[in-house]
């Protein structure tokens, strides 16, 4: 088959489903549910999907991608990859085919990223050295999102770029540079985002480009791309790193596996850990060390979690986790902890509601920055259900205890995560707790209350229950 070839061939793959359209607002309530019991399959890893495709994509020859998580923010990236020129084939549920042409080609439209923030980012990097002219819109929600911290530091080989005010919010047209040459770059904030925007810049540069960073944020691009035969290396030193990669650089398509999304199984796991009688297991969960900040803050929060079967998965950690009601107490939660679970406040907001004594949350700042102003939309969820709190700007503390009252309806302002959490504490709380819509859920976990569901949790559509 040739590698650069639209059309697809139809009848030899599954269609590739389109990411649906902007669904209407859906309240969704939890109610206090009996022991959680069973077996929590999660779907695929989010930041290694979407880094699989655009990997598969910049590589000659056929990506073959098992695990892909099938959510809409993923399917944007897969729609966005095929319009600059790429082969995508969904072969069946998760397996996925990607071929690249050795190159980008000039979309014909905007691409639409949806809410996610790592498509989006990811690809203006991929974009930033290859001249073509490429423009980039998404949802309410990441259209309020900064995009200056990553297209600034990508105007540094040569690309060109318009946006919107002074944080070059979305819609955003970015000029990619003819002939770049590789960079030296400190990154200020501490985003993945970033630093693999200017990883993915760095492929089509001559030389080697050094990017570095004050902390130690998710490796995934690393280690795709050394799995794709680039010429990387990385330097860890005092809490941060240096990554050296080397243009121009010549991908080769790697099969991947894609571990079990961590940030999607802390739902279950902390529903398990506060609906008393629980007993949950999550087979196959990605174990990277740069992703369980949460798995180590509830353990020692006193979370009787057993982490089993350790194993090595496409070049990524995995494991089994079983996990049982636990009494917790309040910790502190060190700063320096948040890069390796920066998804994860929501949820162990919701855990230390439950845990007796204060738990202090440091260093949020990037929770400003997120889906939502994450701070401030957990601090809202948790005053309207009656848990204590005290709000800084870049920390939380919460006060918790053995019941929650619960009662209250939580605005998520488009952030999937922000539902995911509170309906979690409605699980355990005294009166019901209502969030008041869902539908974003889908860029992350489309089964999610399939599977809460299946564990016996008690989900319903308000007035209909
Ligand atoms: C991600 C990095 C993080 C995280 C996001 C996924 C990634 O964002 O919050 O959900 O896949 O690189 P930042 O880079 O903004 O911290």
């Amino acid at each position: 088959m040739p590698l650069l070839a639209p059309p697809v061939k139809r009848n030899r793959s599954s269609p590739m489903p389109h990411p649906p359209a902007p669904e209407k607002v859906q309240p969704l309530r939890a109610r206090k549910s009996g022991p959680l019991k069973g077996i929590a399959v999660v779907p695929g890893d989010k930041s290694i999907s979407q880094r699989a495709l655009i990997l598969g994509a910049m590589a000659l020859g056929e990506t073959r991608i098992s695990g892909l998580l099938e959510s809409q923010d993923v399917l944007n990236t897969a729609k966005a990859v095929r319009a600059l020129g790429a082969l995508v084939v969904r072969d069946s549920e998760g397996a996925w085919r990607v071929a690249g042409g050795g190159g980008w080609r000039q979309p014909d439209d905007v691409l639409d990223f949806g809410n996610s923030g790592t498509g989006s980012r990811l690809m203006m990097g991929a974009v930033a050295t290859t001249p073509i002219t490429v423009s980039f819109t998404g949802d309410a929600s990441l259209r309020s999102r900064p995009m200056a911290r990553v297209l600034d530091p990508l105007t540094r080989f040569g690309m060109g770029y318009q946006a919107q005010g002074p944080k070059a919010l979305m819609p955003v047209t970015v000029t990619g540079a003819s002939d770049a040459m590789a960079i030296s770059c400190d990154v200020a904030v501490a985003s993945a985002q970033v630093k693999s925007a200017l990883l993915l810049a760095a492929l089509n540069a001559k030389g080697t480009s050094r990017i570095s960073q004050r902390a130690l944020t998710r490796d995934h691009t690393e280690k795709m791309l050394a799995a794709f035969g680039a010429q990387i290396c990385v330097e860890v030193s005092q809490g941060g790193e240096t990554v050296n990669v080397t243009g121009p650089a010549h991908l080769k398509a790697c099969p991947v596996e894609v571990p079990r999304d961590p940030s999607s199984a802390a739902f279950a796991l902390v529903a398990a850990l506060i609906v008393p009688g629980s007993e949950v297991s999550l087979p196959a969960i990605l174990l990277n060390p740069r992703r369980i900040g949460l798995i180590e803050t509830l353990l020692e929060m006193g979370a009787d979690i057993e982490i089993g079967n350790r194993r090595n998965s496409g070049g990524e950690e995995i494991g089994d986790l079983l996990v049982h009601h636990s009494a917790l107490k309040g910790v502190v939660v060190p700063a320096d902890r948040a890069p390796s679970m920066i998804d994860e406040y929501p949820i162990l907001a919701v855990a230390a509601a439950f845990a007796k004594g204060d738990t202090v949350m440091q260093g949020l700042e990037e929770l400003r920055v997120k889906e939502s102003d994450r701070l401030s939309a957990i601090a809202r969820g948790l005053g309207a259900n009656g848990v204590r709190f005290t709000e800084t700007a870049d920390g939380l503390i919460v006060t918790g205890g053995q019941e929650v009252a619960g009662g209250g309806t939580v605005a998520t302002h488009l952030d999937h995560r922000i539902a995911m959490a509170f309906l979690t504490l409605g699980m355990a709380s005294r009166a019901p707790v209502t969030v008041d819509d869902v539908a974003m859920i889908a860029t992350s976990f489309p089964n999610y209350q399939a599977l809460m569901r299946d564990l016996g949790a008690d989900l319903a559509v308000p007035n209909h229950a």
